[in-house]
């Protein structure tokens, strides 16, 4: 049990709270039901890149998946051997793909042909050898929210099959490419396991295509999504997830690569916020915290559901709208939502914060940005601080 008030008072709101054996768990358990299996899980680092976040991951064995430079570099700082770390996304800068190439990380995922031309030019420039795999948009509908969903040819990411034979041929005619790895990777936040079988199915036919004109897949990535429990979803359980995907690669001597975010960190971070007051307008009932969109902005970008709670109050719930101090109507953590009295200074803890809280978070209202502390049993510690309103303008005083 994590001692709220304690913490509060420590380490004062809002506050980010992680529970390191949580995250411990669900790497156990995803790792568990790969057991037996040539299988690598690199954390989605874009989820929550706290550094000892991911040097906690690191030293269970996982590696890291980035969408950056800048999460490269972290997965490094953080421990993760470059070995296991791959970086995807749909746009890199040359001296992201040089830093890459020099780091000689694990693979480079490309999501065009014009990627792979520059990749190729550049890993010329620097003689090299780039390993590469190209992510392959399944055009399979993954059944989650549309702003997390992206394997379906509307989106932006990968490319087509057709396109992607083309270009692996092209890859492999390439001195400077070594086309090793395929990657795929549908949305965010999937509850039903169905879709991700189909895309993995897909992409296993492809790479049996490939096998036969002598392009050797050695890594089948089949990216991230697998979701948590927000409010009642049903989830996908980890040993049935890994036992889809491998009834699809029959034939095929592949490393199953997967890159949880969610997953991993969602269910053990915590976001905890004070009451500050209570207001009634016309009836419609206000509870106002600390805390705001800036720091936690998932419900309000996405309306998503966020358990609350507030600590240590029972008694007669009524509707409420729980809300922050930002000067936007899109500033809540909850809508409509049966909540005890509060009194100000009570506190209210966001359930499921871990994954896309604090890493989404802004400065805006010029707020600054929440503290970060993990606890692991009876220990905990500090492991970002609360940023200071010198931190904010820093950068601007450096241009007065
Ligand atoms: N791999 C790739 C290529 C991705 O684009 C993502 C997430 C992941 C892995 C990790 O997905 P996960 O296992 O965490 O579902 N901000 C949104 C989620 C955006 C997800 C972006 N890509 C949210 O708060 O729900």
């Amino acid at each position: 049990m994590i001692d709220f008030k304690a913490l509060a008072e420590k380490y004062d709101t809002p506050l980010y709270i992680y529970d390191f054996e949580h995250i411990a768990n669900r790497y156990e358990e995803l790792k568990k039901a790969f057991s037996g299996k040539k299988s690598l899980i690199c954390y989605a680092v874009k989820a929550n890149s706290n550094l000892s976040v991911i040097s906690h991951l690191a030293a269970l064995g996982s590696g890291a998946d980035c969408v950056s430079i800048g999460e490269v570099k972290r997965a490094l700082a953080a421990g993760v051997p470059k070995y296991k770390i791959i970086f995807s996304g749909v746009g890199k800068r040359d001296e992201e793909i040089e830093e890459a190439l020099k780091e000689d990380i694990l693979l480079l995922n490309l999501e065009s042909e014009a990627e792979m031309d520059r990749v190729e030019q550049i890993a010329k420039r620097l003689q090299k050898e780039a390993r590469i795999s190209i992510r392959v948009n399944p055009n399979i509908d993954p059944k989650t929210h549309p702003y997390i969903s992206t394997g379906l040819h509307e989106n932006k990411f990968g490319v087509d099959i057709e396109t992607a034979k083309r270009i692996y041929i092209r890859a492999k005619n390439s001195p400077n490419l070594d086309p090793v790895g395929i990657h795929f990777h549908i949305g965010s936040q999937l509850t039903e396991l169905e879709p991700i079988k189909e895309a993995a199915s897909i992409v296993a036919d492809l790479v049996r295509s490939l096998k036969a004109i002598k392009i050797d897949i050695r890594f089948f990535d089949v990216g991230g999504g697998v979701g948590i429990v927000y409010d009642d979803e049903k989830t996908i359980d980890p040993a049935d997830y890994a036992k889809a995907i491998f009834s699809t690669l029959h034939g095929l001597d592949v490393t199953v690569v997967c890159e949880p975010g969610r997953f991993m960190v969602g269910n053990g971070g915590y976001f905890v916020t004070r009451v500050l007051y209570e207001k009634v307008n016309e009836g419609k009932r206000f509870i106002i915290v600390d805390g705001g969109m800036n720091d936690l902005l998932r419900p309000s970008l996405y309306n998503a559901y966020h358990k609350v709670e507030v600590v240590g109050r029972e008694g007669e719930e009524s509707e409420a709208d729980l809300v922050g101090p930002v000067c936007e109507s899109g500033d809540f953590f909850a809508k409509n939502r049966l909540l005890p009295p509060t009194e100000p200074g009570d506190l209210v803890v966001v359930h499921s914060a871990g994954a896309y809280g604090f890493v989404m978070a802004s400065n805006y209202n010029t707020r600054p940005r929440p503290a970060e502390v993990a606890v692991e049993g009876d220990k905990e510690r500090c492991i970002r601080v609360r940023e200071s309103f010198d931190d904010l303008v820093r950068l601007e005083k450096m241009c007065l």
